[in-house]
């Protein structure tokens, strides 16, 4: 399919429709069918496609050939794709993208074993890395893909603690979402002949970038749209996802608020209605104001990549793109 966004300024939308054709282009495996179709049907559903935009624009930084990246770039989008498909049996989430997710269109061991077989795909596509980069490039990744799975594992531990402090939690997410954005962005760098300097100010332009995603996420996860957002809005709040918002209304909720907080906080899962409690939790969370200071967080965060990103010593035309994209992720609705 082809993935249009809508930013402020289109110029990077040429790199996103090379990304896209070459997702189009990949081929996962074929017998049997239940291990392969939802690795396509999960990839076919689109995303923003975010990471490997990331990786070919990082490149165009250092290089005119920025397509030798299109390859290595689909393999973070494959990593990805896995990744979720695992989170998604882990939250217990009903839709990715607008659709069912695939524990729920086929079952929990499918979509376990799908995943195992994308990270091998990943490694596959990681392969198409110029020889001399390639040993950097995957000791990169494992790190990349081990932190990843460190957050995802801190992620499930603080569902079942109140006391997580805002510390923690961006910890956390720097492991489970934001180490994935830098290492994209590093991996552009790297196939594009950058300096270990330039390299490593990418990665963590990405890393700041990442952590205000995934404030934006956990935002948009009580206050999205649920049809630009395409997956169950609420989904946080029924798990105890120890999510910015959840963490600051806990330390600034007193009296009877505190009270009606801890109370759905301690419901066992299945002996309450859920809308009814995304309902009360979003009505805490709007009589503290939660949503503004995630807003001015998630901003802070963007706004420390995005200077990062102006301060690279390559001219501004090469930039711009980048720039641009950076600023739609800052205000996206999905
Ligand atoms: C979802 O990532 C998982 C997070 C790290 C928040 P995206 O928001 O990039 O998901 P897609 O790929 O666009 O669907
Ligand atoms: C997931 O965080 C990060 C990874 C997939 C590693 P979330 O659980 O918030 O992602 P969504 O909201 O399901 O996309
Ligand atoms: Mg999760
Ligand atoms: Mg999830
Ligand atoms: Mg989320």
């Amino acid at each position: 399919m082809t993935v249009i966004l809508t930013p402020p300024l289109m110029t990077f939308q040429p790199y996103l429709d090379a990304v896209s054709k070459q997702i189009n282009h990949t081929t996962y495996g074929e017998q049997p069918t239940e291990l392969y179709e939802p690795i396509r049907y999960i990839m076919s559903l689109g995303g923003k496609r975010l990471r490997p935009l990331l990786t070919v624009l990082a490149a165009h930084l250092f290089t005119d050939d920025w397509r030798k990246a299109l390859k290595p770039s689909v393999a973070v989008e494959v990593f990805h794709n896995f990744t979720l498909m695992h989170d998604d049996i882990m939250d217990q989430a009903p839709l990715r993208r607008g659709k069912p997710t695939v524990h729920e269109k086929w079952n929990a061991n499918i979509a376990i074993l799908s995943g195992d077989v994308m990270l091998v795909n990943a490694y596959e596509l990681l392969l198409e890395t110029a020889p001399q980069h390639l040993p950097r490039v995957i000791r990169r990744f494992n790190r990349t893909a081990a932190e990843v799975c460190e957050g995802q594992q801190w992620d499930m531990n603080f569902e079942l603690r109140s006391d997580v402090t805002q510390d923690e939690y961006i910890n956390m997410i720097r492991l489970k979402t934001s180490v994935l954005l830098g290492f994209a962005m590093e991996l552009g760098a790297i196939i594009g002949g950058a300096d270990d300097t330039q390299a490593q100010a990418l990665y963590d332009a990405g890393v700041n970038m990442g952590l205000g995603f995934q404030l934006k996420d956990d935002i948009l996860d009580v206050y999205g749209d649920p049809e630009k957002f395409g997956k169950q809005v609420g989904g946080d709040i029924i798990a105890n996802k120890k999510t910015f918002l959840l963490i600051e209304a806990l330390q600034q909720a007193t009296g009877d608020t505190q009270q009606a907080l801890n109370h759905w906080l301690s419901l066992p899962q299945g002996t309450y209605d859920t809308a009814t409690k995304v309902a009360a939790v979003t009505d805490i969370y709007n009589q503290l104001g939660i949503d503004k200071i995630a807003e001015a967080n998630a901003e802070a965060y963007f706004a420390k990549g995005f200077e990062a990103l102006e301060k690279l010593p390559v001219p501004k035309d090469r930039k711009q793109p980048l720039l641009d994209f950076a600023a739609y992720l800052a205000g996206r609705e999905s």
